[in-house]
């Protein structure tokens, strides 16, 4: 595990950024799964400004570790969020695209994506091998949409499954631990004061950190990366 700690939010977006175009330029076809919430958004807004006009964005095969079952319209769904900042400023061919269908019943559409990944990426001992898995951390140590009441998600057989808010009870399609401890590297980007002392008791495996989601993300690369600012890394602030 590597931490990479900037002093703001807007740099942990940037060095991020930078790091996935560097990824996508030494390769013809790369595939990753985007995190949903609020802090991606800082990332998807500087990936469409300093690249606006890169000829990599036809390389990038674009999936999310999780969405809302909403339309794609609905303000709570993390593909428009996505839409509204990053696909509709750059060139990513439609093809490449591969949004999980908030509207369609969530069972079925659980199962659907899940052939999706297989079709399109490589497969190791039949599990699909994403080549970067992008995960935020939620206050309550969830991640993806992994919550801490369904813990048997991380080791579901399913590549998808279908999750609850705990709060909202809304339902979620989530990755599986199985396919996100399966890619080839995980990146957390996690923001804000209020994610600091849960960051620590996961990365130093202390308090309850058994019982976040986030703490069980143990991609069997070893590539596993937690982008923080200053106010995540620093608990005791
Ligand atoms: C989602 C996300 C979820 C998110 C965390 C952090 O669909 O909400 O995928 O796992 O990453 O809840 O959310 P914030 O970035 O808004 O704090």
């Amino acid at each position: 595990m590597k931490k990479h700690v900037f002093e703001t939010p807007q740099l942990v977006a940037e060095a991020f950024g930078d790091y996935l175009m560097t990824q996508l330029s030494k390769v013809d076809r790369y595939h990753c799964a985007l995190s949903g919430g609020s802090t991606p958004k800082l990332l998807f807004s500087y990936l469409a400004k300093k690249y606006h006009d890169s000829p990599l964005w036809n390389r990038l095969h674009l999936y999310w570790g999780d969405e809302r079952c909403v339309p794609p319209e609905h303000e709570d769904s993390n593909f428009k969020m996505t839409n509204q900042l990053l696909l509709s400023q750059v060139s990513i061919p439609v093809g490449n695209i591969h949004r999980i269908k908030g509207e369609e019943e969530p069972s079925n559409e659980a199962i659907s994506y899940a052939e999706i990944l297989i079709r399109s990426m490589p497969l190791d001992t039949n599990v699909p091998v994403f080549d970067l898995i992008i995960l935020g951390l939620g206050e309550d140590g969830h991640t993806a949409s992994i919550f801490p009441h369904q813990m048997e998600l991380l080791d579901s057989k399913r590549f998808c499954e279908v999750a609850t808010h705990p709060d909202s009870g809304q339902n979620r399609i989530t990755l599986t631990g199985q396919v996100i401890n399966a890619a080839k590297e995980v990146s957390f980007l996690v923001t804000g004061a209020g994610k600091a002392d849960k960051v620590d008791e996961i990365l130093e495996q202390k308090g309850d950190w058994k019982k976040y989601p986030a703490s069980h993300i143990k991609p069997l690369s070893g590539n596993l990366n937690w982008y923080l600012d200053e106010s995540a890394a620093n608990h005791s602030l």
